[in-house]
C-alpha cells in the first residue's frame, strides 16, 4: 500500500475520519507508514480482535509501521491502522462499514450459538485425514495426491468430516429460526441468492479467516499464483439454500472473487449441477466458450471445489429434495491493486489466449510469407 498522506492537510482527514470530534493521539502523532515493508519484522496475529478489515491486512501492514510503533500494544497498532485503512475507502463505502459493523454487533448481542466448537478452528474435528495430511506436507505433490483435476483449473478433493456438516448445517438452521422469530432483517449472501446466509456476520468470520489462511491459501499458491493465490487476504464466506420453496437455480455468472471454495453440505438432493465455461477476463467475460472449457459437475456433500473467481459458471436447479452449500469467496487486495495497472493479455482468459495465438500465427503467417517472397525475389 503507498502512504500518500501529506502532514498539510492531515488534520482535516482526521477529524473527518473520526468523526465525533475527538482526535486519537495516535493519528495526531504524524506517523508516516514506511515505504518499504521491514521485512525482518514478525507481525501480530490478529484474528481474534473485532476489525473492520481482514486480520491478514493488518499483519501485512504491520510491516509498514514505522521503527517505533512497533513496539506499542497490538490493541494501539490496529486502531493505527484502521484509521489508515478507513480513510482510503470513499465516504458511502466508510458507511457502509459502520453499518455492516452495528448490523454483526446486533447479532452477536442477540444470537446464542448452538455449537461453540464450530466458532473456533478445529482441523481434527473438521476436514477428512487425507486432506489434512496433504495440507501439513504441504507440497504440490501431496495435494495433487488428494485431487482430481476434472476440466483445467477445476479442483475437487474431498475436504469436510460427515459430522462437521451436520454440525454446521445445525447452527445455520438455528441461526434461521432465530432470524424468523426474532423478526430480525438479515442480510443475504449476494444479489443472486434470495435465500443462505452470510457466515461472517454471526460469528464464523476468525474461523474463516484460519480457513482462508491455513487450508485455502496454500492450495492457491500452487495452482492459481496467476491471480493472486498467495496473496489472499479477505473473504466472504456464506451458504446458500436451493430446494423447494428455496432458491432453485443460478444463472451464469463470475464471482466476486480470485478464488472459489465452494463444498456442498448436504443434504438429500437431486439436480443442482454446476456448470462451467471456462475462465475469463472483464473484458471478454461475454465471449462464447471453447468445447474443452464445458463442463458440469455433480455436487457430493463434504467434497469441495476449489475455481478461479473468473471462471464462468452457473448452478442447474436442483429438482428435489434441499441442497445447501458453503463458499468462500477469498479475495487478493494486492492482486486487484496490480490488475488496474495490467494493459495486456490475462495469461488465465481463455479468450485472451486464443486471442494471443490467433495473434502469433498471423505473425508467423506474415514472416513465412515475406520468406517465400523474398525467395521468389532472389531465384528470379
Ligand atoms: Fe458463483
Ligand atoms: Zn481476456
Amino acid at each position: 500500500m503507498s502512504h500518500r498522506g501529506g502532514n498539510s492537510n492531515a488534520p482535516a482527514a482526521k477529524s473527518e475520519l473520526i468523526g465525533n470530534g475527538t482526535v486519537s493521539t495516535l493519528a495526531n502523532s504524524r506517523q508516516r507508514l514506511r515505504l518499504n515493508p521491514n521485512k525482518e519484522h514478525k507481525p501480530e496475529a490478529y484474528a481474534d480482535l473485532e476489525l473492520d478489515f481482514s486480520p491478514s491486512i493488518f499483519s501485512s501492514l504491520e510491516r509498514h509501521l514505522p521503527p517505533n510503533m512497533l513496539v506499542i500494544s497490538r490493541d494501539d497498532k490496529a486502531k493505527f491502522m484502521t484509521e489508515i485503512l478507513l480513510k482510503y475507502l470513499p465516504t458511502g463505502e466508510r458507511n457502509r462499514t459502520q453499518k455492516h459493523k452495528e448490523y454483526r454487533q446486533k447479532i452477536k448481542s442477540y444470537y446464542q450459538p448452538l455449537h461453540p466448537e464450530l466458532y473456533t478452528m478445529n482441523p481434527i474435528i473438521f476436514f477428512v485425514p487425507t486432506f489434512l495430511k496433504a495440507i501439513s506436507d504441504n507440497t504440490e505433490q501431496s495435494f495433487r495426491s488428494i485431487i482430481s483435476e476434472p476440466s483445467p483449473d477445476i479442483l475437487v478433493f474431498q475436504m469436510f468430516q460427515p459430522d462437521f456438516c451436520e454440525l454446521l448445517l445445525s447452527e445455520i438452521e438455528n441461526f434461521e429460526k432465530w432470524v424468523t422469530e426474532a423478526n430480525f432483517r438479515i442480510m443475504r449472501p449476494n444479489r443472486m441468492n434470495k435465500f443462505g446466509a452470510v457466515l461472517d456476520d454471526f460469528g464464523l468470520e476468525p474461523m474463516l479467516d484460519k480457513l482462508m489462511d491455513d487450508f485455502v491459501r496454500p492450495l492457491s499458491r500452487v495452482f492459481f499464483p496467476e491471480v493472486g493465490g498467495s496473496t489472499l487476504d479477505s473473504h466472504h464466506g456464506f451458504v446458500v439454500e436451493y430446494g423447494k420453496d428455496k432458491d432453485v437455480d443460478l444463472g451464469f455468472h463470475v464471482d466476486d472473487s480470485e478464488v472459489t471454495l465452494n463444498v456442498c453440505l448436504g443434504k438429500e438432493f437431486s439436480g443442482g449441477e454446476l456448470f462451467f465455461r471456462g475462465s475469463r477476463c472483464e473484458k471478454h467475460v461475454n465471449t462464447g466458450s471453447q468445447p474443452d472449457e464445458v463442463f458440469d459437475y455433480n455436487h457430493v456433500p463434504g467434497r469441495a471445489v476449489l475455481h478461479r473467481g473468473r471462471h464462468r459458471h452457473g448452478a442447474r436447479a436442483t429438482t428435489s429434495g434441499h441442497r445447501i452449500n458453503f463458499l468462500m469467496w477469498c479475495r487478493s487486495s494486492v492482486f486487484r491493486e496490480m490488475k488496474l495497472y495490467q494493459k495486456d493479455f490475462s495469461s488465465w482468459c481463455g479468450e485472451c489466449n486464443r486471442m494471443k495465438q490467433e495473434r502469433q500465427h498471423s505473425t508467423c503467417a506474415a514472416t513465412r510469407l515475406e520468406l517465400i517472397t523474398r525467395e521468389g525475389e532472389s531465384a528470379a
